[in-house]
């Protein structure tokens, strides 16, 4: 079983836990608040990633031309479904579908948590490829060393490595790939609300 079928078993029950999060996130609709504010009316964003759509949903809300992105041909089917009039399409972050320089921004909320550091440079090169020079990213993900290995996901059965970046790692991955990060966010988990790990958002410009 890889990441895609891992999420394709677990999306119903991913979307009935996650999908009204931002609700109880209020760092989360700060910084998505400002990316929208930066992003609006300037072309469109991908949801990197997108799960159940609620990220997309959200900055769609804001006025943000979003197009949600993912590997999961069932996170797809139910972001579509919670998130009616969105465009949602089934991708691979490591490879886009779309044309060099034709977006401007890219958000990816957890959507890199199973690339290991190695990874992450190629994916971020594939999308500095995608984005407009000045085009923003917003990336958020979990503060580690660790890969936590989770065999059931809200009562799925899956096989996933969670991959917890340093955020210096992620950061000169983004430098590598010619971004600028110009914002760098962290903070302690919400109790009660998800998984007890420190988190880091990064917002970078792409030079
Ligand atoms: C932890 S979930 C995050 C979902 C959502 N962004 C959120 O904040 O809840 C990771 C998502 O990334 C998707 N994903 C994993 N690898 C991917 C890839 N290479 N390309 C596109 N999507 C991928 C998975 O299918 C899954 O929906």
């Amino acid at each position: 079983m890889d990441v895609r079928d891992s999420y394709d078993s677990a999306a119903k029950a991913y979307a009935e836990h996650l999908s009204s999060e931002l609700e109880r996130k209020p760092l989360d609709r700060h910084l998505l608040n400002r990316f929208a504010e930066a992003l609006r009316g300037r072309g469109p964003v991908a949801d990197l990633g997108c799960g159940p759509g609620h990220v997309a949903g959200y900055l769609h809300e804001r006025g943000v031309t979003v197009i949600g992105i993912d590997l999961s041909s069932e996170m797809i089917a139910c972001a579509a479904n919670l998130n009616p009039g969105l465009e949602f399409r089934i991708g691979d972050m490591r490879a886009l579908d779309f044309p060099g320089g034709s977006l401007a921004g890219a958000v990816a909320f957890y959507g890199i948590v199973h690339f290991s550091a190695a990874e992450l440079g190629k994916v971020m090169v594939e999308l500095r490829r995608v984005l407009a020079t000045g085009g923003l990213v917003l990336t958020a993900f979990h503060i580690g060393d660790q890969v936590v290995h989770v065999d059931d996901l809200f009562g799925a059965r899956v096989n996933l490595d969670f991959v917890f970046h340093p955020p210096g790692v992620v950061i000169e991955a983004l430098r590598s790939a010619r971004f600028t990060v110009v914002e760098h966010c962290e903070r302690e988990p919400y109790e009660g609300v998800e998984y007890q790990s420190r988190r880091c958002y990064l917002l970078a410009r792409a030079d």
